[in-house]
């Protein structure tokens, strides 16, 4: 370490707060990475893309890639005491750093306008159990006749939107992330509860055989590009958020092991997720093709028939709904936090004027995205809805890209050594030789496939 980067650091730590203890990190990463990705995502993806063959290559991607790009983001992030546009200029300011950084900074906010619709849902259903509307939920068409209707998915996506900017704008951040820490083991309980239910089920056991048996002919090039963009996806990492937390975390705590804490605890919440939704897949639904086919409605259509089949059906979906609105809003706010935090500290602007900002990109974006199943079905890049088209642009483009740059980074610029070095401040780093393997061999393949697949599928070479 230089001295100029340790006058740097101390200056910088002065007036960067950092998190109280090691718990206290791997707490607040875990908080924003569990949310709609782990709950309603993961199991649509698994459900489509071949059930226990997408669990493998998930599970393989993770503990490779995922674990390289969590420990180099966290480690530039802690070095640099930047977020990630900071993080790169720390190195040069020439236009391939500026790219990389805004690269990661512009994707949280691609996303939150889309997941703040997916959250409207999550409200919707809420609102619709506390009226004891449980059976009209669980009806068949339900789901369809609600999304294509479309005034009443625009005022639940506003509703959410403006929870997550109040929020912002009064700075009740930390009391939220506080309920949603209280919130978060009453969900796993909950979630073991219903996934217990759903797999005792008449016919459930073909579904959890589906999830969790590997079946290589179900194997397609979309498995693992799916798996490694809902690998970004979950773990919030090539977003720059990483890079974020990691400027906030202190030298003592142990970069390996919390990253690996941070991996069990957000996969442990997805498994229960697709053995709550998968089964009941099988035992409500049939688990024929179509049905396991449904996407992004998975969740809304499946769950609502399990909760209606328990008897208990109101007081169940209230919870559920309840606390995976906690863990939506929580994300939400961390995705649209990322967005303010990079306007005031790069463009200089007040929060008052970088919180309109990031609104009015929500609700444009948004709307564009609850509106696309309705009014606006005639909006279809590249033949997409235009909810699945950010959802795309973001996890299958734009984190390639975004991942890429952060390795190139690391192996041209700054030198794996530092980053080592980084990660050996606080503890022996113990998988050193794996890593560096990862980071300069396997993520550019990783990162070349999932591109090359998804311009081929742009172009119609491959189905997406
Ligand atoms: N990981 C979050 C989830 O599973 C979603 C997410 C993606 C996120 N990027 C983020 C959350 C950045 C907070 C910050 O739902």
């Amino acid at each position: 370490m230089n001295d100029k980067r340790v006058t740097n650091t101390q200056n910088q730590a002065a007036s960067r707060s950092s998190f109280s203890g090691k718990i206290g990190y791997v707490l607040a990463v875990a908080g924003s990475a569990v949310g709609l990705g782990n709950i309603w995502r993961f199991p649509y993806l698994a459900a489509k893309y071949g059930g226990g063959i997408f669990l493998l290559v998930y599970l393989i991607l993770m503990l490779t890639f995922g674990y390289t790009l969590i420990v180099s983001e966290t480690a530039l992030g802690r070095m640099t005491k930047k977020s990630p546009v900071g993080a790169f200029h720390a190195f040069g300011k020439s236009v391939p750093f500026q790219f990389g950084g805004w690269v990661n900074a512009v994707i949280p906010m691609l996303i939150v306008p889309y997941y703040s619709v997916i959250g409207g849902w999550v409200l919707k259903y809420l609102f619709e159990y506390l009226r004891e509307n449980a059976s009209l939920l669980a009806a068949d068409d339900y789901f369809t006749g609600f999304i294509s209707a479309g005034a009443d998915v625009e005022i639940w996506f506003l509703i959410f939107s403006a929870v997550v900017i109040f929020v912002i704008i009064a700075g009740v951040k930390r009391g939220v992330e506080l309920i949603s820490k209280v919130m978060m083991p009453l969900l796993v309980i909950l979630a073991v509860i219903v996934a217990i239910y759903s797999m005792s089920r008449p016919g459930a056991m073909a579904g959890v055989k589906y999830f969790l048996i590997p079946n290589f002919e179900n194997f397609s090039w979309m498995t693992v590009v799916a798996a490694m963009g809902q690998m970004f996806y979950s773990l919030s990492i090539a977003m720059g958020i990483l890079y974020t937390f990691g400027s906030y975390m202190k030298q003592e705590v142990d970069i390996e092991k919390s990253t690996v804490q941070i991996e069990v605890f957000d996969t442990g919440i997805a498994l229960l997720a697709g053995l709550m939704v998968i089964p009941a897949v099988f035992a409500f639904s049939g688990g024929e093709p179509e049905s396991l086919q449904a996407g992004p409605s998975l969740m809304f259509i499946t769950l609502p028939k399990v909760f209606d089949s328990m008897g208990l059906g109101t007081a169940a979906g209230i919870m559920f709904f309840l606390l995976v609105f906690l863990a939506a809003l929580t994300s939400a706010v961390s995705l649209a936090e990322s967005g303010v935090s990079t306007f005031e500290d790069q463009l200089g602007w007040s929060r008052a004027k970088a919180c309109a900002l990031m609104g009015a990109v929500i609700v444009l974006f948004g709307s564009v995205s609850a509106l696309g199943f309705s009014v606006l079905d005639f909006v279809q890049p590249l033949g997409m809805t235009p909810l699945d088209f950010f959802d795309f642009l973001t996890n299958s483009i734009m984190m390639p890209v975004a991942a890429f740059c952060t390795c190139i980074l690391i192996v041209r610029v700054a030198g794996i050594g530092r980053v080592i070095k980084e990660v050996e401040l606080s503890s022996e780093f113990r998988r050193k030789k794996l890593y560096c393997f990862f980071l300069k061999y396997l993520a550019p393949v990783c990162i070349a496939i999932i591109l090359a697949s998804s311009i081929a599928g742009v172009l119609g070479w491959i189905v997406l």
